[in-house]
C-alpha cells in the first residue's frame, strides 16, 4: 500500500543544480539525452517472438526443472535473486516481453556475469521462460525451502590460496589480513567462477565461531530473508524483511537471549532495506526506508511498535533491475541525507547504458527529499551499509565491487567517503588499474580513481557495517567497524560468509587490516548454511547479526571465557519455544 506517492522530484532539469567536478558533469550531461532502453537493450525484433508454450502448465513443470538445474544456483530459489544477482521472479523480467527475456537469456551479458544459454536448445528456453513467467505474484515462502535433509561435506581439492587471498577453508575468528592495491593479480589469470552457494540446514553440529571470549546465542528464528537491522535511540531493533515487505520490531533481551517482543512496524514496502532514525540523536520524529525505488518516511516516536501514521513519500530512486538494496543514512547535524544506488549492471559503461543514470554513487538529499546531487561516485555498489563515524561524523561504506576478472580481483572494500570522490566504476578500480573491459577510456581519471581504505576479499560481497561504540567488548574493540560479508559466488572456492572487524586502533582511520570476527556458516565448496548481512549493537554491548540463510538473527557477546558450548545446548532446546511466540506476534501486521 502506497500513500501519498507524489511525481519524481528529480527529473533530469534538476541535475543542473548539482555541484559536482566539472568531469562529472559532462558525463552526467552526456547520459540526460539517452533514450529509454529496452530490456537490456533487446532489439525491437525480439518482441516479435512467440512464446508457443505461454501458459502452458506442462511447460512451467519443465521449466522449473531446467532453471534448478541451470539458473537457480545464481538467481536463487522460485527467482527471489541471491546476493547481488537480480530476482526474475518480480521486476524488469516481469515487464519485459516473453520474446525480450528468451533474446536476453540467449545472449546473455557475459561481462556483467549472466552466461549466454544459446547452447541450451530453444524449447528448453522457452520453457524456462514460460516458469519465470508463471513466477509473477508468488509469495515468498517463509522459509529457505531448500534447506532440507542434511549434507555430508565434500572436501574441496583445490590449491590453498596464496595470501593475503584466503578461503572459507581458512577464514578463522580472530586471524588478521591484509590486501593492499600492490596485492592485486593481473585481469582473468584465473577464470572467472560460477560458485553461487546451495543452501542447506544448519548441520546439527555446525554453529557461528567467534574468537575465544565470545560467544554467540541464536536471538530469533523463522524469519523471512532478514537483511539490514538497526538499533532504534531507545535500543529497539528495527529490521527490513525485503522480501517479505516488512519492517519488524524487536524488544529487548530476555535472560535466554530471546526477544522480548517482536511486531511489525510497517508492512506492504516495495523491497525495503536501509534503515534511519530522524533526526540522528535521542528523540527522533521519523523512521525513513530506503524501499528498492524510492525513500518513505513513516512518523516514529521512542517506543513506538507500529507506524502511527501513513507513510510520506520522500523521493524516488532509479530501480530499473540490478543492485536493488538502498541504505539511508544522515549527517549528525541533520542537514542532509544519503542514499546508496548500486549500479544497474555489472560493469557497463553510463555514457553507453542510460539504465545506469544516477547509479554506482552516492546520492546526497535534504532530509524531505529535495536538491538531490551526486555526493560520491563510481562506487559500484554500497547499498548494502552506508555508517556515520559517530566520533568524527564522518560517512562511511560498504561497498560490493565488480565480477567476471578472475578468483581475485576485484577486491571489495570498506572506506571513508571523500566529498565528490570518484572510486573507479567502471572504468578503474583500485586506483589506477584500468578495467580490461574499457581499455583506453577515460584515461584522465586514471589518476583521480581513489584508492579505498581496507580492501577486502574480492567477491565476498560486503553489506552492513557499523561502528562499535559499546564497553562491552574489550577495550580495544572501542571504535572498530564490524561488516557482515554475505560470500562469494564469482570465486572458485568461496570466500566471505562470515562477519569481520576492522580495527581503527583509537584513530579515526582504517590501517587497511580486517580480521575474521564470526566464521563458521559454510558446509562445503558447494553448500552453506547462512549467510551474514545485517549487523546492529545492542544497548547492552553486544552485536545482532543478521542471516537470510538460516532466516534467525545471531547475538555475538562477550563472557571472557570459552562458553560458546554452553551456550548452544540451551539454545538449541529454548529457541523452538520462544521465536514461535515471538514470531507469531511480529506476523500479525498492523498495516
Ligand atoms: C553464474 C551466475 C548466473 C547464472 C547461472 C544465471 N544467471 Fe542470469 N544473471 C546473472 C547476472 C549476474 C545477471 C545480471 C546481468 C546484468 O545486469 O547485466 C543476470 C541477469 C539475468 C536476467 C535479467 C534480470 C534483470 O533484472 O535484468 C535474466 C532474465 C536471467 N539472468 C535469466 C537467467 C536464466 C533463465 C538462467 C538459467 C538458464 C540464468 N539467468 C543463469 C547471473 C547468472
Amino acid at each position: 500500500m502506497k500513500v501519498g506517492t507524489i511525481p519524481p522530484r528529480f527529473p533530469s532539469s534538476s541535475l543542473c543544480a548539482v555541484r559536482l567536478t566539472s568531469l562529472a558533469l559532462i558525463f552526467l550531461a552526456s547520459m540526460l539525452f539517452a533514450q529509454d532502453a529496452h530490456f537490456h537493450n533487446a532489439p525491437a525484433s525480439s518482441n516479435q517472438l512467440k512464446n508457443p508454450y505461454a501458459g502452458q502448465q506442462a511447460a512451467v513443470t519443465a521449466g522449473s526443472k531446467l532453471y534448478a538445474m541451470n539458473c537457480g544456483s545464481c538467481h536463487g530459489i522460485k527467482g527471489r535473486g541471491t546476493g547481488n544477482i537480480p530476482a526474475l521472479a518480480k521486476g524488469p523480467t516481469q515487464s519485459a516481453s516473453d520474446g525480450e527475456v528468451f533474446w536476453f537469456i540467449t545472449t546473455g551479458s557475459v561481462d556483467n556475469g549472466m552466461p549466454a544459454w544459446a547452447s541450451l536448445p530453444e524449447q528448453k528456453r522457452w520453457q524456462i521462460v514460460t516458469y519465470l513467467k508463471s513466477l509473477k505474484n508468488t509469495p515468498s515462502a517463509p522459509t529457505n525451502d531448500s534447506a532440507s535433509a542434511e549434507v555430508k561435506p565434500v572436501k574441496t581439492n583445490a590449491a590453498p590460496p596464496q595470501p593475503p587471498y584466503t578461503d572459507f577453508r581458512y577464514e578463522q575468528p580472530g586471524k588478521v589480513r591484509k590486501i593492499t592495491a600492490q596485492d592485486l593479480p593481473a585481469p582473468y589469470v584465473t577464470e572467472s567462477a560460477s560458485n553461487g552457494p546451495q543452501l542447506a540446514a544448519r548441520p546439527r553440529d555446525a554453529w557461528p565461531k567467534a574468537p575465544t571470549g565470545f560467544s554467540v546465542q541464536q536471538y530469533m528464528t523463522g524469519l523471512d530473508n532478514p537483511r539490514l537491522i538497526r538499533t532504534a535511540p531507545n535500543g529497539d531493533f528495527f529490521l527490513a524483511e525485503s522480501s517479505s515487505g516488512k519492517i519488524k520490531v524487536f524488544r529487548g533481551i530476555t535472560a535466554d537471549g530471546k526477544p522480548e517482543r517482536a511486531e511489525t512496524f510497517a508492512a506492504g514496502l516495495n523491497e525495503p532495506y536501509g534503515i534511519a532514525f530522524y533526526p540522528p540523536g535521542k528523540d527522533p520524529q521519523w523512521v525513513y526506508v530506503g524501499d528498492t525505488d524510492s525513500v518513505l518516511r513513516f512518523p516514529y516516536k521512542n517506543g513506538d511498535l507500529k507506524a502511527s501514521g501513513p507513510e510520506q513519500h520522500i523521493a524516488d530512486l532509479p530501480h530499473a533491475g540490478g543492485h536493488w538494496t538502498r541504505d539511508v543514512q544522515f549527517t549528525t547535524d541533520s542537514r542532509k541525507m544519503f542514499v546508496s544506488v548500486g549500479s544497474r549492471s555489472n560493469v557497463d559503461d553510463p555514457e553507453a547504458n542510460p539504465e545506469e543514470k544516477n547509479r554506482a554513487d552516492i546520492l546526497e538529499f535534504n532530509p524531505d527529499g529535495s536538491d538531490m546531487r551526486l555526493y560520491a561516485y563510481g562506487i559500484r555498489n554500497a547499498g548494502g551499509g552506508l555508517a556515520i563515524n559517530p566520533k568524527t561524523g564522518e560517512l562511511w561504506c560498504s561497498v560490493n565491487e565488480r565480477d567476471g576478472l578472475g578468483d581475485n580481483l576485484v577486491p571489495d572494500y570498506i572506506t571513508h567517503v571523500e566529498e565528490g570522490g570518484f572510486y573507479g566504476w567502471p572504468w578503474w578500480y583500485i586506483g589506477d588499474h584500468q578495467d580490461p573491459r574499457h581499455e583506453g577510456k577515460h584515461l584522465e581519471l586514471k589518476n583521480k580513481a581513489l584508492v579505498p581504505d581496507v580492501l577486502l576479499q574480492p567477491h565476498n560481497a560486503s553489506l552492513e557495517m557499523t561502528f562499535y561504540e559499546g564497553t562491552q567488548f574489550p577495550a580495544e574493540y572501542q571504535g572498530d567497524i564490524f561488516a557482515s560479508q554475505h560470500g562469494s559466488w564469482n570465486r572458485s572456492v568461496r570466500a566471505g560468509y562470515e562477519v569481520i572487524r576492522v580495527p581503527l586502533h583509537q584513530t579515526s582511520r582504517a590501517s587497511g587490516e580486517y580480521e575474521d570476527f564470526v566464521t563458521g556458516f559454510v558446509i562445503d565448496n558447494r553448500h552453506v548454511w547462512g549467510r551474514p548481512v545485517g549487523v546492529t549493537e545492542a544497548r547492552d554491548g553486544s552485536l545482532l547479526v543478521t542471516d537470510d540463510g538460516s532466516n534467525s538473527i545471531w547475538r555475538i557477546r562477550y563472557t571472557g571465557s570459552d562458553s560458546q558450548q554452553h551456550e548452544r545446548e540451551r539454545n538449541d532446546t529454548t529457541h523452538g519455544r520462544a521465536n514461535r511466540a515471538a514470531n507469531n506476534a511480529a506476523n500479525r501486521t498492523s498495516r
